[in-house]
């Protein structure tokens, strides 16, 4: 097992990554004397979530079990409002537990309800996907949905810890793995450029396998430093936003409807990394290493038809972007970023640019 530290100001926390840590007795040691609720969705519930009930009964926990739709329509108030009545119906106290397993959906939803519930109750993060595995378990973002966008309701409230088990990874369907393969390239291009080169010279889904504990813990490794450094994404936390800012964009042309997460960041990334070449911030070379390994991981990097006002529109309407000036993470090589303001017109000029419409 390895074993990172996460210093932030709000909390000290252990991620623990290691295959077979979940089905652990000792893994669970903190829910000792504590009510424990897993909270968990429809797919992952059969699968891992019963087993993980019963596990903590046979500690003598005294757990309970809350499933939600798989899916990102789970991620809204109406489930968080259902969460919160399950929690009372149980008499959950301050010192008691939500156990979030599976991905980022379930993460960021559990989270969000442990984040408010009697204002802040325990939360251990056990997520099921890669993306959560890499990404979104960690550095202690909870949010939910609106109509309006993504995420717009949410906190930083850290877990006490988090248990990464890749062994779960065996029953994730492909599409779902290439979407955490698209934020492990992320980490690669932002800080890590032996990560990336290491991912270059593995072929598939298989060979990503043998190497996944080592690949895990280099992204929660440049993860973890980040969110040391920026917890509350002032300034540096920004760069984790590397793709996302156009993979949001085209997520919400789309009605998060045609693209997942990891594929619409997939596009972004492209996006991001052939504007830095045009701007003459990176060389050619590197925009088209991203491009080839992201479709090596059957991610999408063709850019569909795409019309450039609305994407406009919706790069402006992110939340991450105030109203004057973008912020745009752009790439200067293999490893490193940097955030650069643009103002309205000079992003609009851009996008018209890079979709020629
Ligand atoms: N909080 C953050 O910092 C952060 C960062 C990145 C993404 N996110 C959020 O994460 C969400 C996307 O996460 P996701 O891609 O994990 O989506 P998800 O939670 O919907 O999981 C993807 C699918 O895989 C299934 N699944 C998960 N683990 C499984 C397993 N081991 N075996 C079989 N099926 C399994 C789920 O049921 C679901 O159908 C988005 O809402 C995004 O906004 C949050």
């Amino acid at each position: 097992m390895q074993e990172i530290q996460v210093n932030t100001e709000a909390k000290r926390y252990s991620l623990k990554i290691g295959s077979g840590l979940f089905s652990d007795d000792n893994a669970y040691s903190m829910l000792k004397n504590r009510k424990a609720v897993i909270v968990t969705d429809s797919n992952v519930a059969p699968l891992y979530g019963e087993g993980l009930l019963a596990r903590l009964e046979n500690l003598g926990i005294d757990a309970g079990i809350y499933v939600i739709p798989a899916g990102e329509s789970s991620k809204c108030h109406n489930e968080l409002i259902k969460i919160y009545n399950y929690l009372a119906a149980e008499n959950i106290t301050r010192n008691d537990f939500i156990v979030a397993l599976g991905g980022g959906v379930t993460g960021d939803l559990a989270g969000f309800a442990a984040s408010t519930y009697l204002r802040g109750i325990n939360l251990l993060q056990i997520p099921t996907s890669l993306l959560a595995m890499v990404d979104s378990s960690i550095g202690g973002k909870v949010a939910v949905n609106l109509p309006a966008g993504k995420n717009l309701v949410g906190s930083f409230y850290q877990p006490e810890e988090v248990i990464i088990d890749p062994v779960l990874l065996g029953t994730l369907p492909d599409r779902h793995f290439a979407d955490g393969m698209a934020e492990v390239v992320k980490y690669g291009c932002i800080r890590d450029s032996e990560l990336f080169l290491m991912l270059e010279n593995l072929e598939n889904r298989e060979e990503v396998m043998k190497n996944i504990e080592d690949i895990i813990f280099r992204c929660c490794t440049v993860k973890k430093d980040i969110v040391e450094q920026d917890e509350k994404e002032k300034s540096l936390r920004m760069i984790l936003n590397f793709g996302h800012t156009f993979g949001h964009a085209i997520e919400k042309c789309f009605s998060y409807e045609t693209y997942t997460h990891g594929e619409a960041v997939s596009m972004g990334t492209v996006f991001i990394s052939e504007l830095s070449y045009k701007l003459g911030c990176c060389k050619k070379d590197a925009a088209d290493r991203i491009r080839a390994l992201l479709g090596k991981f059957s991610l999408p990097v063709d850019f569909p038809k795409l019309n450039a006002g609305e994407v406009f529109d919706a790069v402006i309407k992110d939340k991450k972007a105030r109203t004057d000036i973008v912020n745009l993470v752009l790439i200067e090589d293999i490893g490193k970023v940097r955030t650069e303001p643009f103002s309205r017109e000079r992003i609009g000029g851009l996008i018209h640019e890079m979709l020629g419409n």
